[in-house]
């Protein structure tokens, strides 16, 4: 493999990011800039003021990327930067600034799937083993996507209404938790005993898809009918339950195709990788198939750039190129 040296970017949420990663497996440098606090008494993302924050961040966090990297200019092979998905305006911001940099600079410039950037994060913590398994959640995606190689993804389920993430996010919105609301459940879950049954969506007995939109509505329904009652409710107990509900679906299916697929290694990615609870019960559904099981650092979990450039470094090797009438896609296909 020829060494390489990439500056990724990305802006397709909330997080401006820039990173230097070297042969996509070492971090240089990784620098975040969240707008989390800014978009919290909002009690979610406002798309234009995402984009706003990232005009301001994007010059600032690239810098501070090479610089911490300790890196010159003349020593990045390549410019790799999420196209798609994502919130438009935000995702515009991150391609426009790469685009002006590949010119100002004379670099190539390597077009980033976001999600093939969570799969990535786990190069950066532990070889990856093919044929492997995916299983990414996070507040856009919920997805298990079969690899048979580098940058080769099959998807073979994902979620048919509400994303995992997204679950978590309005749940913890019902529970008057702040937005982002996955930690503030999986913290409260920690304490609470999972005593109410809700829901579990299997669907077809073959099918790999997830769907959680009416376990949603369920906890919602719970809490809603307490409050009007006046009852008193123990949010560790929903929460608990809530989070067994989604990890039960979440496991069982991963397993499953695991063990039809033959992988030789499991991925967990995407933002609600960090939760505690589906990072135990991986840990040990993998020991007992016997199966290799990677989730990167929480702080690769949820978004930054050094995934981006992991991946870009695959796109770069493989000769993947944008020239400047790149755009963002809001919808990009893996
Ligand atoms: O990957 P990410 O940072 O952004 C997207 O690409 O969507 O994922 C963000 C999602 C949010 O829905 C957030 O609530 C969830 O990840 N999340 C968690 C945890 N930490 C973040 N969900 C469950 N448990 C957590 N500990
Ligand atoms: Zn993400």
């Amino acid at each position: 493999e020829k060494p390489n040296i990439i500056l990724g970017i990305e802006t397709s949420c909330d997080e401006t990011a820039a990173a230097v990663v070297e042969n996509g497996t070492v971090i240089r440098s990784s620098v975040v800039a969240s707008q989390i606090e800014i978009h919290k008494r909002f009690g979610g993302v406002v798309p234009e003021v995402a984009s706003r924050h990232h005009v301001e961040q994007f010059t600032v966090v690239c810098e501070q990327a090479i610089k911490e990297a300790n890196v010159e200019w003349e020593d990045i092979d390549a410019i790799a930067v999420t196209q798609g998905p994502g919130l438009i305006g935000a995702l515009l911001i991150g391609v426009n600034g790469a685009k002006a940099l590949a010119f100002a600079h004379q670099k190539p410039l390597v077009p980033v799937h976001h999600i093939a950037g969570h799969i990535y994060a786990n190069r950066l913590v532990n070889e990856m083993k093919f044929p492997l398994l995916a299983l990414i959640v996070s507040g856009g995606h919920t997805e298990l996507i079969y690899m048979r190689s580098h940058a080769s993804y099959e998807v073979i389920g994902e979620t048919r209404d509400d994303a995992a993430g997204e679950a978590f996010d309005k749940v913890a919105r019902t529970l008057d938790l702040p937005y982002p609301g996955g930690p503030g459940i999986d913290r409260l879950a920690s304490k609470g005993e999972p005593i109410i049954d809700f829901p579990r969506a299997w669907l077809e007995p073959d099918s790999y898809d997830f769907s959680f939109s009416g376990l949603k509505s369920a906890v919602i329904n719970v809490v809603h009918n307490a409050k009007q009652k006046g009852e008193t409710i123990s949010k560790e107990n929903i929460a608990a339950s809530f989070q067994e509900s989604v990890m039960d679906v979440l496991v069982a299916k991963t397993m499953k195709a695991a063990k039809e697929y033959h992988v030789e290694q499991i991925i967990v990615a995407g933002g609600v990788s960090a939760n505690q609870g589906l990072r135990k019960r991986m840990e040990s559904a993998c020991h007992d198939a016997g199966i290799p099981l990677s989730i990167p650092p929480l702080k690769l979990c949820t978004d930054n750039a050094a995934m981006i450039a992991a991946a870009g470094s695959i796109g770069y090797l493989k000769g993947d190129r944008a020239d400047l009438a790149l755009n963002g896609n809001p919808s990009l296909a893996i």
